[in-house]
């Protein structure tokens, strides 16, 4: 009766703690810097690397860590593409959507990856290893159309290209295509 009382509360409260070896991570990191705040973007990082994405929880949880609120650190998260509020695949296709990528036919390639894949923009598989999502410019306008695949960027992209890069995920590692 405890034990499942235990695992229901577990299931619901929505808590988020560093495992023993992230703990010694963040230590590890505060340690690197002259303030708290300046950490913050790397304590993200390890944040977002232990729960894989930054729900409402993890970021109350560190902005205690932190000495900040939650809206200070959320704002940061917002900032930043790099960061997930909601979980991913693992393969997090990042299709840029903004001019020189959308004149280069972006959403056309966004399109066959969604219906390659069946979901929606904004969806994940339901095998968890694939998300697609829309996202402003990448930064790399001279090499449209990009994708950025987790941290990594897939540039002057062709369906051909494309197809390369979605078989090579599923073969469990991206590739340049
Ligand atoms: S418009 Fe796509 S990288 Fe800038």
């Amino acid at each position: 009766m405890s034990q499942h009382h235990s695992s229901t509360a577990q299931a619901y409260s929505k808590e988020v703690q560093f495992s023993e070896k992230t703990m010694t991570e963040f230590k590890n990191i505060l340690a690197k810097y002259d303030s708290k705040r300046s950490a913050l973007l790397p304590v993200l990082h390890l944040t977002q690397d232990e729960f894989g994405h930054l729900s409402d929880e993890a970021i109350v949880y560190v902005a205690k860590l932190m000495d900040l609120s939650p809206a200070q650190v959320l704002e940061v998260v917002s900032f930043y593409h790099m960061f997930h509020r909601h979980p991913v695949g693992q393969h997090h296709l990042q299709f840029c959507v903004t001019l020189s990528c959308w004149m280069n036919g972006s959403h056309q390639l966004m399109k066959s990856t969604c219906s390659r894949l069946g979901i929606r923009a904004g969806e994940t598989t339901a095998d968890g290893k694939f998300s697609v999502v829309g996202v402003e410019c990448l930064g790399s306008c001279g090499s449209a159309p990009v994708v950025q695949v987790n941290e990594t960027y897939y540039e002057n992209l062709t369906p051909e290209k494309l197809n390369r890069l979605i078989a090579s995920c599923k073969d469990g590692e991206p590739r340049q295509p």
